[in-house]
């Protein structure tokens, strides 16, 4: 008798039955979310489909993680592979795919180590204690981070995090954490106190509202790094990975910058991109504090599994093999074009656009009259309502802002229909 033929069959999930599935969730998930009134079924490329068989573009990318978009036979296929050599082992062992990984992210950054979690706000907290760690002798401990920052959910995530409703409710804070507004230097100098240690900010500011790092504010923190014996870490777990066009938002922003090129944080923190969907995150320290953390001082069961890293080192490969970042790059600059003749187009209903590459943002306009659907919802839900009903997904954030994240592989031809289905909105708003 096979394993098959002794488990149980599970029971029977109606399919195409959207109330049955929400159901599921009604009874049996947490509601920590405010989901959206889709049920998602399968994806191919650029595209999803729902129970329904309606299709559309995603532009969401799943939060800036799906870089190939859906079903991308590489991943699959490194899933497969790896999957029939080794899943998981343990970090008590050796294994070649987390070496070659580490090794890459390494050669795209400069001289410095790499340790691999599970998530984003996972590498934020591994940055965190390397800094506690650094500063520990001297009694210095506090970071600092700015306002409508977003490094994650867990006690130090949202002790880190610019931004009070993430923080209501879960009080006492972690203590060691202060924010000062976002690209202000003269802010972050003045709110260095002795017990400082670090500095992070993110590159392009994610959740935030879509808002760019000033090549000023990178190498003036840079700076008063060094002036101050502090560490300076970016949250590139939304902004890097070639989303910007580069590897790192950083190095896009500092292009022509005299000695912008030399530019260097001490850690950097990744996720998201880094697998592709598959759940993987790192952080790179630079060479100097590369091994503060010495064995039994940090760890995480799945971190850098055979099975995680070998997908990020597919994921990467296809990046390089395809040009994707020069895809990101061109892709991004024509749908920030088209989206600000949009905003020229109708100014009653998008007050700004924001980012670079494949990492933008439009401000609607407060207020939008005629925006239907429930007064009781913000109006970035609203119009992301909207953007459903004609068959795209993008992603709220604030009262004010959506996002758009496709994956780095998004083709001309469908940032085209991108750019005319929020047109079919937009027009609609302003009449
Ligand atoms: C800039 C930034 N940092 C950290 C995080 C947290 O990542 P995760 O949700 O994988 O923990 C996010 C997630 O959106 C993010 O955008």
């Amino acid at each position: 008798m096979t394993m098959k033929e002794i488990i149980p069959p599970p029971p029977a999930v109606v399919r195409n039955d959207v109330a049955a599935v929400q159901a599921l969730f009604a009874q049996n998930v947490v509601p920590s979310y405010g989901r959206f009134d889709i049920v998602l079924s399968h994806g191919a490329g650029s595209y999803v489909y729902d129970l329904g068989g309606k299709r559309y573009l995603d532009l969401g990318g799943g939060i800036a993680v799906s870089s190939l978009g859906h079903a991308h036979p590489a991943i699959t296929e490194a899933l497969v592979e790896q999957s029939r050599k080794l899943v998981h082992i343990s970090n008590f062992y050796y294994h070649e795919p987390q070496g070659r990984l580490a090794q890459a992210l390494v050669k795209l950054i400069g001289p410095g180590k790499c340790f691999f979690g599970n998530s984003g706000v996972e590498a934020n907290e591994g940055l965190f204690k390397l800094a506690r760690k650094f500063g520990h002798d001297e009694g210095r401990f506090e970071i600092l981070t700015t306002v409508n920052s977003f490094h994650g959910r867990t006690l130090a995530g949202i002790a880190a995090t610019g931004q009070e409703k993430v923080k209501k409710g879960f009080e006492p804070a972690v203590p060691g954490f202060r924010q000062v507004p976002y690209n202000d230097l003269g802010a972050m100098r003045a709110a260095i106190s002795p017990a400082t240690i670090a500095i992070m900010i993110e590159g392009i500011q994610g959740e935030g509202g879509v808002t760019p790092a000033t090549p000023e504010y990178l190498l003036g923190l840079r700076q008063l790094c060094d002036e101050s014996k502090l560490l300076l870490f970016m949250d590139a777990v939304q902004c890097g990975h070639f989303r910007s066009g580069r590897f790192q938002s950083f190095q896009r922003i500092l292009e022509g910058v005299p000695d912008g090129g030399k530019f260097l944080p001490d850690g950097i923190s990744m996720a998201k991109s880094l697998g592709g969907g598959f759940p993987i995150g790192a952080f790179w320290v630079r060479a100097p504090y590369a091994d503060l953390l010495g064995a039994g001082t940090h760890g995480t069961t799945y971190g850098g599994s055979p099975l995680g890293c070998a997908v990020a080192l597919k994921v990467l490969a296809v990046i390089e093999r395809e040009g994707l970042a020069d895809n990101a790059r061109r892709i991004g600059d024509y749908l920030k074009a088209g989206l600000l003749e949009l905003a020229q187009k109708y100014p009653g209903v998008i007050r700004q656009v924001r980012g670079l590459g494949l990492m933008l943002g439009i401000e609607l306009t407060p207020d939008i009259h005629n925006l239907p659907g429930d007064a009781s919802k913000i109006q970035a839900v609203r119009f992301t309502n909207l953007l459903h009903a004609a068959g795209l997904l993008a992603i709220p954030t604030g009262a004010h802002i959506l996002r758009f994240l496709p994956p780095l592989n998004l083709r001309q031809s469908e940032a085209e229909e991108g750019l005319k289905l929020v047109e079919s909105v937009v027009a609609k708003l302003s009449k």
